[in-house]
């Protein structure tokens, strides 16, 4: 095993170098501050481990994505979220009696209590659906015992999963003021949360294959993307032993920012301001390199993939095709474009290696399903829970896992008298 040699008031240490399967370096800093007295400073942690995982693979550089070592495209195109939920959770592919016995317990497990009805009922009809998300999910726990018990982990496990899209549906049910709609046991995963969205009691409601494969196709792409921001969330409030349902409620909040989930939000309002304005996208491609006026081109960036993410590759075809298939026509889709290939060969974008993320893309699709603006953190959210839960069953089931505790670097006063305020 190779070592990293530091020098600090000239002392010199070493740290042992680990080395991940696809030969990711690290310095292992477990010790540093027992040896030095100094500790690592990374705002932002863009060059922190924070843990060993086998679930997801990303290289930034090559655009190369793998949940438990499949890659994305393939995934894409041939797996189904179900599948793929079993994957990235329990790190095998499933064989078809699995599949069978997995699907029927996310089928089984979809009901909500009935009193969980009445939360819903006293939520404002404004109430943002990630607001109610994430309570509810966290509401949950008042009803399922955690116990370390495997078993019982499981059960959690399917429960969440059948769960959460029943609580999406109606989360968007209650801020359209129309009766639930409950769960249908003859549909799978898509189908049924599609139903649960669109039907109402006064008619059938009848599934289009084409919108449940696309939202399949987009909950695939979204279904774990290792240490981000709301993924390292649930595994830093994980870390306390909080239980699954309040660890993942957490990751819900995470999620919400627009810097993160909720920006796929924000590049479908970018996109209706720039077509309210005429369409005038290089304006705002002028506004987005000027520091000063505070905007951003939103779906653009991203901490690690600095050439391509794969998965707006994937969506960007995916967007064309849904949209023929539908017959939709969305001048957003056009303005997407053109921002993209402007940006593609705009020196600012290249230089800082700005290309369009997972969220450029999926807001139009969303839209073209029928999936109202409010509701894009949501699909996320239905998206992001396996990766999610996968890690924090990775890390409850982690004998080196220790309560997350960073440290800091203190920069406030230094020690000062108190004052009574009669003589301030
Ligand atoms: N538009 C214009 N400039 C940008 C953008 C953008 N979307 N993103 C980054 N930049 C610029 C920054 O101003 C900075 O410029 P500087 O070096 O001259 O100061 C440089 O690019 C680096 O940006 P950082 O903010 O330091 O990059 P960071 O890795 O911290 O942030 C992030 C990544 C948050 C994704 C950022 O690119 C961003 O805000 N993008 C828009 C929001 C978005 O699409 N978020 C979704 C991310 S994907 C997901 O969560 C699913």
């Amino acid at each position: 095993m190779s070592t990293a040699k530091l020098s600090l008031n000239g002392q010199e240490y070493e740290f042992p170098v680990i080395e991940g399967s696809e030969h990711e370096v690290a310095i292992d800093f477990t010790k540093l501050r027992a040896q030095t007295g100094a500790i690592s400073y990374d705002p932002g942690y863009g060059n922190t481990g924070s843990c060993k995982s086998a679930i997801t693979f990303i290289d930034g550089e090559k655009g190369i994505l793998r949940y438990r070592g499949y890659p994305i495209e393939q995934l894409a195109e041939h797996s189904n979220f179900v599948e793929v939920c079993y994957l990235t959770i329990y790190g095998k592919l499933p064989s078809a009696a699995e599949l069978a016995a997995f699907q029927k317990s996310l089928t089984y497990h979809t009901l909500i209590h009935e009193d969980m009805k009445k939360f819903f009922e006293g939520f404002p009809p404004t109430a943002h659906p990630m607001a109610i998300m994430s309570a509810m999910t966290v509401s949950l726990s008042a009803y399922y015992p955690d116990l370390l018990d495997p078993e019982v982990v499981d059960l959690n496990i399917a429960r969440l999963l059948a769960k959460a899209k029943t609580l999406a549906a109606f989360a968007y049910k209650k801020s359209i003021g129309q009766p639930y709609i409950y769960p249908r046991n003859d549909l799978n995963y898509t189908e049924d949360f599609l139903h649960m969205m669109f039907a109402v009691p006064a008619e059938p409601y009848k599934v289009s294959p084409v919108i449940a494969r696309a939202l399949d196709l987009l909950l695939i792409l979204h279904a774990d993307h290792e240490q981000n921001c709301s993924t390292s969330t649930v595994r830093m409030v994980g870390s306390s032993q909080a239980n699954l349902f309040a660890s993942i409620a957490s990751g819900i909040s995470a999620l919400w920012g627009p810097l993160h989930g909720g920006a796929n939000q924000e590049v479908i309002n970018m996109l209706e301001m720039i077509h309210r304005d005429g369409g005038d996208y290089k304006k705002y491609m002028d506004m987005a390199k000027d520091k000063e006026s505070g905007f951003r081109l939103m779906g653009f960036g991203h901490r690690v993939y600095k050439n391509f993410d794969p998965r707006a590759r994937i969506l960007k075809k995916a967007a064309d095709d849904v949209l023929d298939e539908l017959g939709v026509n969305d001048p957003l889709l056009g303005i997407a474009k053109n921002l993209e290939e402007i940006a593609l060969a705009d020196s600012y974008f290249v230089e800082r290696k700005l290309y369009p993320n997972v969220d450029f893309y999926s807001g139009i699709i969303y839209r073209a399903l029928g999936i109202p603006t409010d509701m894009f953190t949501v699909m996320f959210v239905l998206g992001r829970m396996p990766g999610w839960i996968a890690q924090w069953k990775e890390m409850r089931e982690d004998p080196a896992t220790r309560i997350n505790r960073p440290r800091q670097v203190y920069s406030g006063a230094t020690e000062r008298d108190y004052t009574p305020v009669t003589s301030r």
